[in-house]
């Protein structure tokens, strides 16, 4: 079998879970009804994901704007990430997969905060693919972070991009190759803005509670045939 860069797949994919609330809304559903099918889609994604040899994914899971909206959805969601934390990373780690956050979980309170710390604790050893929640994550407060953690250590200037670039959430984790937005919009709605310089983008109408292991490889595939040529002629 061929190896990782015969294949040219990417090491790390970032994807956009969008299209939660139009999936229920379809139905006749409530958008909470929509997201816990899309938290059965998580499960399946990782594991494909896993199975491609895909080394990181990342996933928006909410974003610094999403606090916009109604304080019932806001609290169905916390409730989901609380029932995912309790019951899913036991399986996460036995199948090999790290888990990590980026973003200010805290502000989620002190449960889901102390929840998501053990669970990064709890599988910091697996080193098969690594999975990046992204809650209350956004792309411009992850560079004013930066900036502060910067001026709080009082580096002297002038400011180079890997000064800049090793204060970010999690600096370790190499950049995404391929960022895939389900939903249909085409936007990048804040997520991952410095570390998507030159990321390749996928983009699919389908809903994220419909997004499959099927639909995930073909993304890879279409990423596989691409060329990246990062400025050179
Ligand atoms: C994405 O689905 C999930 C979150 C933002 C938490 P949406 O909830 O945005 O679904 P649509 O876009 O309204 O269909
Ligand atoms: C992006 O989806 C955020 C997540 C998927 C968590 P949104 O639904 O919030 O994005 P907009 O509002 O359509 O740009
Ligand atoms: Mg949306």
């Amino acid at each position: 079998m061929a190896d990782k860069d015969d294949r040219n797949f990417p090491g790390h994919i970032g994807i956009i879970m969008d299209g939660n609330g139009r999936w229920a809304e379809k139905r006749g559903l409530a958008r909470i009804i929509g997201h816990r099918a899309g938290m059965k889609a998580v499960e399946e994604i990782v594991d494909r994901a896993s199975g491609l040899g895909i080394k990181y994914l990342s996933l928006y899971a909410f974003s610094t704007e999403n606090w916009r909206r109604t304080p019932i959805e806001i609290d169905g969601l916390r409730e989901l990430f609380r029932i995912y934390l309790m019951n899913k990373v036991e399986k996460m780690r036995s199948r090999g997969v790290r888990i990590r956050f980026a973003g200010r979980v805290d502000a989620f309170g002190p449960d889901i905060t102390k929840s998501a710390r053990d669970a990064e604790e709890y599988t910091k050893n697996n080193a098969k693919l690594t999975v990046v929640f992204c809650v209350n994550y956004g792309g411009r407060q992850e560079i004013v972070d930066a900036v502060n953690n910067l001026l709080s250590e009082r580096v002297e200037g002038p400011v180079t991009e890997e000064a800049l670039r090793s204060r970010m959430y999690l600096p370790d984790v190499p950049d995404p190759d391929l960022l895939i937005r389900t939903g249909g919009e085409l936007r990048m709605s804040n997520f991952l803005l410095w570390e998507s310089a030159y990321s390749e983008y996928y983009f699919t109408d389908m809903y994220w509670p419909d997004f499959n292991g099927e639909e995930l490889e073909k993304a890879v595939l279409d990423y596989s045939r691409r060329e990246r040529r990062y400025g050179v002629a």
